[in-house]
């Protein structure tokens, strides 16, 4: 990853180098801390935030949950304020397309009691590109993993949540120790949830099929957004339980996520999907969604927040 100039930290742009916490960081220890990806695209009324009140919102519910105050060097932080943060981070950095903002118990902790640990948020920027490199435009081979999905007893998986992303780490290593570029992750009943960082969707018998929010995934802003897109270009989209042999049986596979946007799946677990080939309905969808990020489609327009 090539650093870029600033990170927020606390209400300051300071230097990449200088943006460091104690190794006693509670969040260090403990996992304790909500993050968020957000995606900036170049438009042609310059950079712009895609669907930043529905991340700032997502940040903030996953913050509630935790218990967090939202108080970082002594002044409490709401929507409005956690927006134009990230708007200053994403200014303040040349050639960014990617903005993660995470809020943690920053303080110096032993023993896992979080009540009182002073809280920190760091916006970083940087330049991503494509997150799963030439799969995610030729088709990803995806492995199911043998790590679940956590789901809601283990904590809140709609929320992101550092400490839960150990399974999606752990099924991610397995995927690439066995030459695949992601790994579909199963609930606790054995149906299929999500990827480590992406939703799934598939299509068959002329009906496209996600996981609905009942099986334990994270609400991805872009399953919400493909789903929308998908609707108005005619499919029909059903919110369901989805199992294994659907999947392997669907005529396409495709993932959506922040990072890897819409990244069409060939193979599952050494079979085929469909004819091997990126399939005609991800790829419309696809050709849509990057159209309404880069700002070509005025019918969207709420979904992009500018920076300038
Ligand atoms: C586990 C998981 N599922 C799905 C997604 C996709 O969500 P979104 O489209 O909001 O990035 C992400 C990414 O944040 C994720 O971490």
């Amino acid at each position: 990853m090539d650093k870029t100039e600033f990170i927020w930290l606390d209400g300051k742009l300071v230097k990449w180098e200088d943006a460091k916490v104690h190794v006693l960081a509670h969040a260090l220890n403990y996992g304790t801390g909500v993050f968020e990806g957000i995606r900036v695209y170049q438009t042609p009324k310059g950079p712009a935030v895609f669907r930043l009140k529905d991340h700032a919102r997502r940040l903030m519910d996953g913050c509630k949950v935790m218990g967090f105050d939202m108080k970082f060097a002594g002044k409490t932080y709401g929507y409005e304020d956690i927006m134009t943060a990230i708007k200053d981070a994403v200014r303040a950095n040349k050639n960014v397309d990617y903005a993660k903002p995470c809020v943690f118990l920053s303080g110096e902790e032993v023993g896992l009691n979080p009540v009182g640990v002073p809280e920190s948020m760091a916006i970083t920027c940087i330049h991503m590109g494509a997150y799963l490199g030439k799969a995610g435009t030729e088709g990803a081979k995806l492995i199911t993993s043998s790590w679940h999905r956590p789901d809601n007893l283990c904590g809140p998986a709609g929320a992101k949540v550092n400490g839960s992303y150990v399974a999606s780490c752990l099924a991610k290593r397995e995927a690439i120790r066995q030459g695949a570029n992601e790994a579909v992750m199963l609930n606790s009943v054995g149906h299929v949830a999500e990827c480590t960082g992406e939703n799934i969707f598939i299509y068959k018998d002329g009906k496209i099929l996600t996981p609905s929010s009942a099986e334990c995934i994270l609400e991805g802003i872009t399953r919400k957004s493909i789903i929308e897109v998908a609707r108005d270009l005619g499919y029909e989209v059903v919110e369901t339980e989805v199992t294994r042999t659907q999947l392997n049986t669907a005529d396409e596979v495709w993932m959506t996520g922040t990072a890897a946007e819409v990244a069409p799946v060939t193979m599952i677990d050494g079979r085929i999907i469909g004819d091997g080939k990126i399939g005609e309905v991800s790829k419309s969808i696809h050709a849509k969604f990057s159209e309404i990020a880069n700002g070509k489609d005025p019918k969207y327009e709420s979904w992009l927040d500018y920076v300038n």
